[in-house]
């Protein structure tokens, strides 16, 4: 399980998050929600340890990760689909998941360079584009080689920041079903920025809504209410 508690983080003199504190359980979709520029992108970088915390812990089945380096973060089972996908453009499709790889604990990396076969089942278009360059993919290819990355290090914790972000509904299809079939099997917890409220709606079991850097509500899908929606979502 996922346990962040009363973070506090934020760039330079600014502070963005505070006293954020939020649960993401093994088997279950949280979706974090909230307007452009309230912190979502921050609160992902805090966790995945990209960006320091001034205050509060991250902690990740009971082990306190606060001061661990992302890498660190990494091999104890946390994966990040950046917003964005960050693709490496000069590399290929292989070696890009190759980087995902690398971040995986030696217990379960396997053979050298041999990507999992769970990382890239649910992307069977993948394969076929192993030797191209990942700046040369479409949006929603790069997006199904960032979901790839994250999964060669097999992870037990995903974070997700907008996948859906400019991709085609047909691709966006797909990415619900791959987000439903890591759900299935019960042993991954997922934590999910996303747009979309149909996209949200019909994968997460828990919601939590940022305002100003703060949790300004958190609920289940029953509970997330048209009064909801309008309060903290609608533009
Ligand atoms: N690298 C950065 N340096 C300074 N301020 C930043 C940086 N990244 C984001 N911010 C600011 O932090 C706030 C939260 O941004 P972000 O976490 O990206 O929001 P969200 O993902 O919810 O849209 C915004 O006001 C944004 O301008
Ligand atoms: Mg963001």
């Amino acid at each position: 399980m996922l346990a962040v508690q009363q973070l506090e983080a934020g760039y330079g003199e600014s502070i963005i998050l505070r006293d954020v504190s939020l649960k993401v359980e093994a088997g279950k979709v949280v979706c974090l929600l909230g307007r452009n520029g309230v912190g979502k992108t921050t609160l992902m970088k805090s966790i995945m340890g990209l960006l320091k915390v001034r205050h509060g812990t991250v902690a990740y089945n009971g082990v306190d990760l606060t001061k661990r380096a992302p890498g660190r973060r990494a091999k104890s089972g946390m994966g990040y689909v950046p917003q964005g996908r960050e693709i490496f453009g000069q590399l290929t499709v292989y070696e890009n998941i190759l980087i995902g790889l690398e971040a995986a604990p030696r217990e379960r990396r396997g053979q050298a360079n041999i990507i999992p076969p769970d990382a890239i089942a649910k992307f069977p278009v993948l394969p076929e584009m192993y030797a191209r360059r990942g700046g040369d993919l479409s949006g929603g290819q790069q997006q199904q080689l960032a979901f790839a990355r994250a999964l060669a290090s097999q992870p037990s914790l995903l974070l997700l920041d907008e996948p859906c972000e400019g991709i085609q509904p047909s691709i966006v299809d797909d990415i619900r079903e791959v987000i439903r079939s890591i759900k299935a099997d019960g042993q991954t917890a997922i934590l999910l920025v996303e747009q979309s409220l149909d996209f949200v709606k019909s994968v997460g079991d828990y919601f939590y809504i940022l305002e100003k850097g703060a949790i300004a509500w958190e609920g289940t899908l029953a509970q997330l209410s048209d009064d909801v929606i309008k309060k903290y979502l609608t533009v």
